[in-house]
Order: C-alpha cells, then sequence, then structure tokens
C-alpha cells in the first residue's frame, strides 16, 4: 500500500490559538483514533505485499462479526459487498475522496500500483471497494473500472479540500464508522485499508511543489543557529549544492523546515521551498545545548513531523545541514523500491545489510508505505518514555529489540565510501557523494571544518585525474578537540 494519512495535521495555527487549538487537536485525534482502530489492527496484514496469510489470519481474528449475520439486506450496498467478498466474505475497503483521485499520478493511482506490483496480490483488487465520500471520487473509481461505492452523508458535500477539524470533517468520521458497522452487521468481514483521505493543507502544498516526479522530498530542518553568522550552516550547505557534480537542480526539491521564524525568513529570503514548523510553547531559536530539554523536544518533533510527511505518501531523504552534498546521492541510492530505509553510519562495517552497523540518522532515505509508517508511529510512540536519549539512541534501541524485522523492513546501511563523516572519512574523493560532520560538538567547530572540505572538494575538482586517485582530506582538528572536550 503506497500512501495513507491517519493523522493528518492541519497546517499551523499561531500561538495565541494554540490552547484551542490544542484542545481541538485532542478530540480530534481522540475520535480519529477509536474510529481508527479496526483498521489500525490490519495495518500490516493489509501490505499488499506477501499476502499469503491474509485471509487465513483475517478468519480467526473476524469470529465476532459473523454473530451478527442475522439481518440480510437486499439494497445497493449489499449487491456490491456480494459482488466484490471473497467466497469467505470478506472484501477489502478503501475510503477515498477526491483530493486522493487528482494529480497526475493520484494516490489512488500509487495504491494500484501496489497491487501491481507486489507480490501475489493483483487478484486481491476484484475483492477491494473503493468507498468514495465525493462525487469526483466516484466517478474516478467507475472510470478506473473497480467496485465503487457512493458513501452519502446527509447535505454534507466532501469534496471541499481543507475541512480537517471542521464539522464537515466530524461528521464524515462518523459516517464511516457507521458505514463499517454496518458492513460487519452484513455479515461481511473487512480489511480497512490505513486511512486514505487527503487534505490539501500548506503543508501537503508545499510537499506536491517541491517533489520530484516520484514524489520525494529532501528534507532539511533548521533553527535561526544554522542561518547566523558571516557564514552560517545553512550557506556552507547550499554551497555544497552548487559546487557539487550534478546537485544543483537537487535545490529544486529541497524543503527546508524552519522551527523558529528567523530562520524561517532568512530561508524565503533565499527563495527556497520553506516550510515553518510549529511546537506549542517552546521557541527554539536558540543553539540548543545538546541534550537540554529544549533539544530532546525538538528532536521528537522533527520525528513526528517526518512521520507526517510518510503519511502523506511522500518518501524523502533526510538530510542535517551539517551534510555537505558533493553528489547527486539518488545515484548512488539504491532505486529498488523494496528497500524501506537506506540509512548513513558512523562506521560501516562492510556489510550494507548488517544491523551491527553504527547508524547516523543525519542522513538517510526512506520510502512512504505502511511499514515505514509504522516504524515512525513506534518511534514517536517511545517520546514519552526515553529520557535522555536522542531520538536516534531511540531508533538505534528498537532497531536492537528486532523492531525492523518485525515489521519486515528492509533496511540497507550506507557504506562511509560514498556517504562519509568525520568519524570515518571517505577513502575515495572520485566516488564521494556526502560529508557529515558528525563526531563533532558545537556549530562553529563544524563551520571551520567543513570550511576545509568545502576547499579541499574545490582543489580535487581542479586536479588532474592523476592527483585525485592520491588525493587527501584536510585533518578535521577542530572536531577531534571538541570531542576530547566532550562532558
Ligand atoms: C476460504 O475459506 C476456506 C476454508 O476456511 C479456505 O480453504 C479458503 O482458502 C478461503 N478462501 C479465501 C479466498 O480466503
Ligand atoms: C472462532 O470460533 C471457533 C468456533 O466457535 C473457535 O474454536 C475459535 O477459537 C474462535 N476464534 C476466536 C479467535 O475467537
Ligand atoms: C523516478 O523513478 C524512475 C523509475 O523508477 C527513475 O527512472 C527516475 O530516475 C526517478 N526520478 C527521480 C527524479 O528520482
Ligand atoms: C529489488 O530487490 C529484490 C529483493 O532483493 C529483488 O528480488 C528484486 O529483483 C529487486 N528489484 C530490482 C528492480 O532490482
Ligand atoms: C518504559 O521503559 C522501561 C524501561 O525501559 C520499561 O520497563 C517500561 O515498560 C516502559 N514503559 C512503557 C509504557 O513503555
Ligand atoms: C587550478 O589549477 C590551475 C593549474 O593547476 C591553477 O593555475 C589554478 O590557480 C587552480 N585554481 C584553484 C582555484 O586552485
Ligand atoms: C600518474 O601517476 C603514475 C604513478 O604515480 C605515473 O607513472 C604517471 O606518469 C602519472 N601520469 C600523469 C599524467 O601524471
Amino acid at each position: 500500500m503506497k500512501s495513507s494519512s491517519a493523522i493528518v495535521h492541519p497546517s499551523p495555527t499561531t500561538t495565541d490559538e494554540s490552547s484551542r487549538h490544542f484542545i481541538n487537536k485532542r478530540v480530534i485525534d481522540f475520535t480519529m483514533f477509536s474510529l481508527l482502530f479496526v483498521g489500525f489492527l490490519y495495518i500490516l496484514v493489509s501490505i499488499p505485499f506477501k499476502d499469503d496469510s491474509l485471509f487465513s489470519s483475517l478468519k480467526s481474528h473476524y469470529n465476532l462479526s459473523t454473530t451478527y449475520n442475522m439481518i440480510v439486506y437486499r439494497d445497493e450496498l449489499e449487491a456490491i459487498l456480494a459482488e466484490t467478498a471473497t467466497e469467505n466474505k470478506t472484501v477489502i475497503i478503501a475510503v477515498v475522496n477526491k483530493a486522493y483521485v487528482e494529480g497526475d499520478k493520484s494516490m489512488l493511482d500509487l495504491f494500484l500500483d501496489s497491487f501491481w506490483l507486489g507480490d501475489d496480490t493483483r487478484g486481491l483488487t476484484d475483492h477491494l471497494l473503493i468507498v468514495a465520500v465525493d462525487q469526483t471520487a466516484y466517478e474516478f473509481c467507475m472510470f478506473l473500472k473497480l467496485h465503487c461505492y457512493k458513501l452519502e452523508t446527509d447535505g454534507v458535500d466532501f469534496d471541499a479540500e481543507e475541512m480537517f477539524m471542521s464539522d464537515d470533517f466530524i461528521k464524515m468520521m462518523w459516517r464511516r464508522t457507521l458505514f463499517l458497522g454496518d458492513v460487519l452487521k452484513r455479515g461481511y468481514n473487512f480489511i480497512f485499508t490505513y486511512n486514505m483521505i487527503v487534505y490539501r493543507d500548506e503543508l501537503e502544498a508545499i510537499l506536491a511543489e517541491t517533489a520530484t516526479e516520484n514524489k520525494t522530498v529532501i528534507i532539511a530542518v533548521v533553527n535561526k543557529a544554522y542561518v547566523e553568522g558571516d557564514k552560517s550552516m545553512l550557506d556552507l550547505f547550499l554551497d555544497s549544492f552548487w559546487l557539487g557534480d550534478d546537485t544543483r537542480g537537487l535545490t529544486d526539491h529541497l524543503l527546508i523546515v524552519a522551527v523558529d521564524q528567523t530562520a524561517y525568513e532568512f530561508c524565503m529570503f533565499l527563495k527556497l521551498h520553506c516550510y515553518k514548523l510549529e511546537t506549542d510553547g517552546v521557541d527554539f531559536d536558540a543553539e540548543e545545548m545538546f541534550m537540554s530539554d529544549d533539544f530532546i523536544k525538538m528532536m521528537w518533533r522533527r520525528t513526528l513531523f517526518l512521520g507526517d510527511v510518510l503519511k502523506r505518501g511522500y518518501n524523502f531523504i533526510f538530510t542535517d545541514t551539517d551534510v555537505m552534498w558533493f553528489r547527486n546521492p539518488f545515484l548512488r541510492l539504491s532505486p529498488n523500491e523494496t528497500i524501506d530505509l537506506q540509512i548513513s553510519t558512523d562506521k560501516f562495517n562492510g556489510n550494507e545489510w548488517s544491523q551491527a552497523n553504527k547508524i547516523n540518522t543525519g542522513f538517510y532515505m526512506i520510502r512512504s508505505n505502511s511499514k515505514t509508517i509504522a516504524l515512525f508511529d513506534a518511534w514517536y510512540a517511545k517520546k514519552d518514555n526515553s529520557s535522555r536519549m536522542t531520538e536516534q539512541d531511540v531508533l538505534v534501541m528498537l532497531m536492537h529489540e528486532g523492531l525492523f524485522r518485525g515489521l519486515g523492513l528492509r533496511v540497507k546501511f550506507l557504506n562511509t565510501l560514498f556517504f562519509s563523516g568525520f568519524c570515518q572519512t571517505s577513502r575515495d574523493v572520485r566516488v564521494v557523494v556526502t560529508v557529515h560532520a558528525n563526531c563533532c560538538r558545537g556549530i562553529s567547530t563544524k563551520l571551520t571544518d567543513l570550511t576545509a572540505v568545502i576547499h579541499d572538494w574545490k582543489r580535487s575538482k581542479n586536479s588532474s585525474a592523476n592527483e585525485t586517485s592520491m588525493f587527501v582530506w584536510s585533518q578535521h582538528r577542530a572536531c577531534i578537540i571538541s570531542m576530547r572536550h566532550r562532558g
């Protein structure tokens, strides 16, 4: 299953509205949670890859529903259920609205592609019931010759776009719950796939505008401390795109997520794609001390945000701004869509599938699918039970607890020959893709040593092939010293 957006957050409101917003959000979250509960339980079995056990696992879980099989209706819904269900009276239900069927390649197209590409999943579309909540979605479904049902709600037209949190939105959610209950009462089991109703909001708009044709964005999160100074970290980061091989065009797909007003304004000034990420009652504009409460809060806010991007159906490369991009990573990352996550390492142990590699969350590419969404949900769920741990530590812990295997995630660990850093520098400037100022403390320290890296890069570009084979990077002294004095 490609895209999903069960928890779609509204575009940020101003802080004076934030308490009302917060309460509303709690109500909505609770409502949505309870509404989605049934569907959510089955999200894993509803992945259209590898589904041999799909119906057998459902059979045991849905004993309950068969006890309701007492009333027989004969109406349009009954007819379409009968026509769509498997011999065991099971249907796969997806609820869609207009936004889901729009665009060059709509989310519904992608969803159907996954059935086409999956293992043994093609036949499942015979049992897929598309429940359309507006006329456009219904017509598109009919056009695709799928099983379609138009869900009517008294006097409400759901094809408007920005309606998250509105009365209509809530009405529709309840209407959907009523509908799913009705299906159970009619004696049908169902797999409710992840909520696929898409709401257009500011984030949705900027993602659509920034993404590549393959719905991939490059995301960097910045605060004030990263845009300040004679030559800021963000400047240096952008320099690397300018100087790199075949990297200039990539800034078209770069989304700068600003966590404070200064960073946002600087981003807008540079005419980049910018998104302001709000966090209730926290101003992130200082250089947060590593592991301070605000630092940790910001990291978790970031994790929540990135999970939201996945839920909206976008793949992304996450990059810290202290990562220099010298070559186009899309050419080096595996294009194989069965790889869910490709993550950089501080030290590469020689085996790109080995979970013993020391990961670094400063650079990774992740695909949007139900497995990666579940990963981000599990990751974020640890927020309040992981004091004094960074989100990276928590991810490492989850990995070692076997979460990747449990979710069936395919994770590739990136070789530092290509995706290098100060912990383990790339031996070969002729193939290096990125250089990360890891194993380093403090923005000014990183700026010093990354400036040297930029100079090294220029030097290597200006030298003959013979010289580049002999190329050695400058020492990153400032960073080495900063690590010696760690507290
Ligand atoms: C339906 O149930 C029967 C008996 O439990 C099982 O053998 C069969 O594979 C099921 N068919 C489908 C399509 O799930
Ligand atoms: C389903 O019903 C059968 C027969 O009544 C029973 O043996 C089985 O344990 C039930 N399964 C569940 C999950 O309740
Ligand atoms: C998009 O995907 C296609 C096919 O997988 C690939 O050939 C192309 O290079 C990708 N484009 C980008 C911008 O990643
Ligand atoms: C992707 O990886 C899987 C598993 O290794 C492999 O079976 C498949 O052929 C690969 N696909 C492509 C397009 O390379
Ligand atoms: C929180 O973490 C502790 C220690 O790792 C663990 O024993 C406990 O079960 C966790 N609680 C929750 C709610 O996950
Ligand atoms: C590049 O190399 C040429 C000849 O080796 C030299 O004259 C020139 O100054 C170099 N430029 C830079 C920017 O190092
Ligand atoms: C390149 O280096 C090799 C060995 O270091 C040397 O024999 C050769 O002459 C060099 N070629 C050029 C063009 O400098």
